[in-house]
């Protein structure tokens, strides 16, 4: 086998599977079946009913033949046709009945289909939402999440057809076997063992199938996002700006043609595949037929018998492929089905993470001690033993450069990552011992990249605290204290209006508005302790000296921590942090750092000398742009 592959996991599990294939195949068809049974159990039923009437009608047509070319026959002899319209007529009345089976079973089962890929949908998008936020940091979970979502989602559906077409197609062998058996008993053994070439090189076709798709994960993966960058609404803008389309195409184009080159290659291994295993079957097939000519020519068979045998024959090779490719169909979603259920499982643990003790309510003293914390997959520690205190009510602040860990910082306290060393103390409790989920609930973080919701302006803001029916009261208080108020009244539908001109009466929002309604969302949550990363980097200076002259009253008595470039709002704070390359290098109020005269002091400096550039005596300060 050709492996240059990405995916060593899956593939071991691939090759685990290519021994105990019986055990597997029932194991298969049962966990896919009981899915199937779940999301919709009475079309499933209709489904297999329709099957056997098919397959009865199938094998009534053989028998149909058989009286049609009697009666043509005798009448042939005796000149009277009379007798053929019965027959006929059962055979036109039967072929109709194979007909509307097949139809009404389509409709069917595209409704089933979309039923199963509900439940299947469900499943998968609660282990994306439920795992850790690690697993957004590896390549490897976002080509398992690929994967799941273009082929391991429609691969319970897909057993499950396959194992319809084997209900249908096993009950039209029997049928068909009968009627063949009661006509020549020699032909059935031959036709039987026409099937089993196709059986043996559909296998293998399956493994092809499975290492392709793991092949091309990444591939498809970076094709996908080259689409979403020439089609997302945020790219747009900046694509034409830069005039990047004529290069997107290229590149994409690029990969699609590497893409199709690969599957070129692959087509072609399937079909020499399956092209020896239908010419393996179509040998026997001549075969059976020269041993019915040869019973013709014995005597053995009249000329009746031997068109229903004829038609009997090619029907019954046909079913008995159909079984076989049945089979080859739930082996080969099987694999997939594996990659699936390893994903699915990844939620299952994960969700039994979601344990230890409630948070506490709040805290008197939050205390960072020693922490250091390296990003999955990187080699520098982004915190290297960082020690903060934040006291019930205060403002603290955290200032440094860009990259000094203010934000990974920010991602430990709200629990979404643990700390590799040293604690989170919430007065005496370790908060690595609280539910992660508990701990979520008493704090309320804005990041520096927090998400335009494209819903209403109440919507976005009444989702701080989803697990409540929306208080429009409350929703309004929110986006007063955080300066939105007036901007979503002045929308055509007010607080209603969708926030996004991609749906239908929705308008934009400026940066700093939306950055408001960020806050108002933070503020809406109603936690004992906010985080807030950068929450005035869009403001205007007006909007941001508001924002902050009003913080603490906005707070009602929570605790703050916020992240901030501009050491204009930052002097009003209670304690600064300054952050350098994952560690504090300096702390205390303004006017203490100012009189150390050290880092901060020298950053403080170079803002306002900005700010006033030229004017000596008074620095920093609220004021415009300069001059
Ligand atoms: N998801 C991530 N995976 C790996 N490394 C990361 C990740 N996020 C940040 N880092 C690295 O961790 C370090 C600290 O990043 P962090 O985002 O905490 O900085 P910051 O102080 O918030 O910077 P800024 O002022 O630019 O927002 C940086 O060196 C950064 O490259
Ligand atoms: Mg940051």
């Amino acid at each position: 086998m050709d492996v240059d592959v990405v995916d060593p996991l899956a593939l071991r599990v691939a090759a685990r599977n290519e021994r105990k294939s019986v055990s597997r195949l029932s194991h298969l068809v049962r966990a896919s079946l009981g899915l199937v049974w779940a999301s919709g159990r009475s079309l499933l039923i209709a489904l297999v009913a329709l099957q056997l009437v098919s397959a009865a009608a199938l094998a009534g047509q053989v028998f149909a033949v058989q009286l049609v070319l009697d009666a043509i026959l005798v009448s042939a002899t005796s000149q009277a046709v009379g007798g053929v319209v019965g027959p006929v007529i059962a055979l036109a009345l039967l072929t109709a009945v194979s007909a509307i089976t097949t139809s009404l079973s389509g409709q069917l089962q595209r409704l089933l289909g979309e039923t199963v890929a509900r439940t299947m949908w469900e499943r998968v998008l609660a282990v994306a939402t439920g795992v850790g936020l690690r697993h957004f940091e590896s390549a490897e979970f976002y080509n398992r999440l690929n994967r799941v979502q273009t082929s391991a989602l429609t691969r319970p559906y897909a057993v499950t057809q396959g194992l319809l077409a084997l209900v249908g197609s096993l009950a039209a062998s029997v049928g068909l076997a009968v009627a063949l058996f009661s006509i020549s008993p020699i032909l059935l053994p031959l036709v039987l063992v026409g099937g089993i070439p196709v059986l043996l090189t559909s296998r293998r076709e399956s493994r092809l199938e499975f290492d392709f798709t793991v092949r091309q994960t990444p591939a498809m993966r970076l094709r996908g996002y080259f689409i979403h960058l020439q089609t997302g609404r945020d790219e747009a803008k900046e694509v034409r700006a830069f005039g990047l389309s004529g290069w997107l195409h290229e590149r994409f184009d690029a990969i699609y043609g590497t893409y199709l080159g690969d599957l070129r290659g692959h087509v072609r291994r399937r079909a020499a595949l399956s092209l020896t295993g239908q010419l393996g079957s179509a040998l026997v097939l001549g075969a059976t037929l020269l041993v019915l000519v040869w019973l013709i020519a014995q005597g053995s068979l009249d000329i009746a018998g031997a068109g229903a045998a004829i038609v009997a024959v090619r029907m019954l090779a046909g079913q008995v492929q159909q079984v076989f490719g049945g089979v080859q169909a739930i082996f080969e979603s099987g694999l997939f089905l594996d990659d699936l259920g390893e994903f699915l499982a990844l939620g299952g643990a994960e969700r039994e993470q979601d344990s230890g003790r409630d948070a506490p309510e709040g805290f008197d003293l939050l205390r960072v001690e020693g922490v250091g914390f390296r990003y999955p997959g990187s080699d520098v520690e982004a915190l290297k033993g960082v020690d903060v205190e934040l006291r019930s009510g205060e403002v603290v602040a955290l200032v440094g450069e860009n990259g000094s860990g203010k934000t990974t910082l920010a991602k430990l306290l709200a629990g979404l990552y643990t700390p590799d060393r040293g604690r989170i103390l919430w007065d005496d409790a370790d908060a690595a011992g609280f539910r992660p989920s508990s701990l979520r609930e008493r704090i309320t973080v804005v990041f520096q990249d927090f998400v335009r919701y494209a819903l209403s302006g109440t919507e976005n803001i009444g989702i701080g605290r989803v697990d409540e029916p929306v208080d429009a009261a409350r929703v309004r208080a929110a986006a007063r204290a955080a300066g939105a108020e007036r901007a979503l009244d002045a929308l055509p539908d007010g607080f209603d209006t969708p926030l996004s001109r991609m749906f239908a009466g929705g308008r934009d929002l400026s940066g700093g508005q939306w950055q408001r309604v960020a806050l108002a969302r933070s503020f809406y949550r109603d936690a004992p302790m906010v985080i807030l990363d950068e929450p005035s980097a869009s403001l205007d200076p007006r909007a941001e000296h508001e924002l902050f002259s009003t913080l603490r009253s906005a707070l009602h008595g929570r605790t703050a921590l916020f992240i901030s470039h501009r050491f204009s709002t930052v002097r009003g704070a209670d304690r600064i942090y300054v952050l350098h390359e994952g560690e504090v290098v300096e702390q205390g109020s303004h006017d203490e750092l100012m009189a150390r005269d050290g880092r901060y002091a020298e950053l403080y400096r170079l803002q306002s000398a900005a700010y006033v550039s030229g004017e000596p005596g008074e620095a920093g300060g609220e004021g415009s742009a300069p001059s």
